[in-house]
């Protein structure tokens, strides 16, 4: 069954994809729907705590406006800083992100480890994306921010790479639409290749959880049964949404 959170004003809440960087409400709005929406994540145990630097956040924000080439987006302000905090508070050593895109949506997650907002060290952080010129654009972005090569994009499906990839996997976001026409749904192929490397404890994030949950619902429903997740909440701080659970 679904748990949700809901910011009061989800619906109405809109950003301009080609503007990524407009701020859309006072700060301390956004700070306040996402640190309700971290208190509930917090209060059903799928996160060990609830707060963050949010000094960090701020740094590693401006850093991404400054540097980042983002054709456009439907990463919100409140969506970012979300996915930055779930990862300054879990601090996954190994992060796989799919369908990374021009690299933005990875940056929210890998910016917790890589680049001037950074709050701890990683192992390992990559981006699966499979067009190959996005996958290198993507590429190029991350350089700006982590030199070190931690946060690193692949060109690749990211089920073929999930099921390859040699590690534990404390963090998988999922994020892309699927080759060949099969969309969003694409979402469980990339978790069950994933499976047996995500450790009790792992945390799996799925954007689009809100305004895609009908192409979804294999994915949700295989989140939301107990005898797959600990623990799932459906983050509603946005007309998008992040599914967060808790393996
Ligand atoms: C819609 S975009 C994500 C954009 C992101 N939500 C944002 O707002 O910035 C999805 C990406 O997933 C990629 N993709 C689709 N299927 C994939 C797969 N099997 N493996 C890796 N990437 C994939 C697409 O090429 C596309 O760049």
């Amino acid at each position: 069954m679904e748990q949700r959170f809901e910011a009061p004003d989800w619906q109405t809440y809109r950003m301009d994809m080609r503007s990524p960087h407009r701020q859309l409400e006072p700060l301390e709005r956004e700070r306040e729907v996402v640190a309700e929406a971290l208190r509930e994540l917090a209060g059903r145990g799928i996160l060990h705590a609830a707060t963050y630097d949010e000094g960090a956040f701020l740094r590693f924000r401006e850093a991404v406006a400054a540097s980042f080439e983002i054709p456009w987006t439907a990463i919100t302000p409140r969506m970012q800083r979300l996915i930055w905090a779930i990862n300054a508070i879990r601090r996954p050593k190994r992060m796989l992100a799919a369908g990374v895109f021009c690299g933005n949506t990875f940056i929210c997650n890998a910016g917790a480890a890589v680049g001037p907002g950074a709050v701890y060290s990683a192992e390992d952080l990559v981006g699966v994306e499979i067009v190959p010129e996005e996958a290198a654009r993507a590429e190029r972005n991350v350089r700006m921010l982590d030199p070190t090569g931690t946060a690193r994009i692949v060109a690749a499906d990211a089920v073929a790479f999930a099921a390859e990839y040699g590690h534990p996997i404390d963090l998988l976001y999922l994020d892309a639409d699927g080759a060949g026409g099969r969309g969003k749904g694409v979402y469980l192929d990339i978790v069950e290749a994933a499976w047996d490397r995500l450790p009790k404890g792992a945390i799996v994030l799925a954007h689009n959880s809100v305004n895609l949950a009908d192409t979804l619902r294999y994915y949700l429903e295989f989140v939301r049964d107990p005898r797959n997740m600990a623990a799932s909440l459906n983050c509603a701080v946005d007309g998008e949404g992040l599914e967060v659970s808790l393996k």
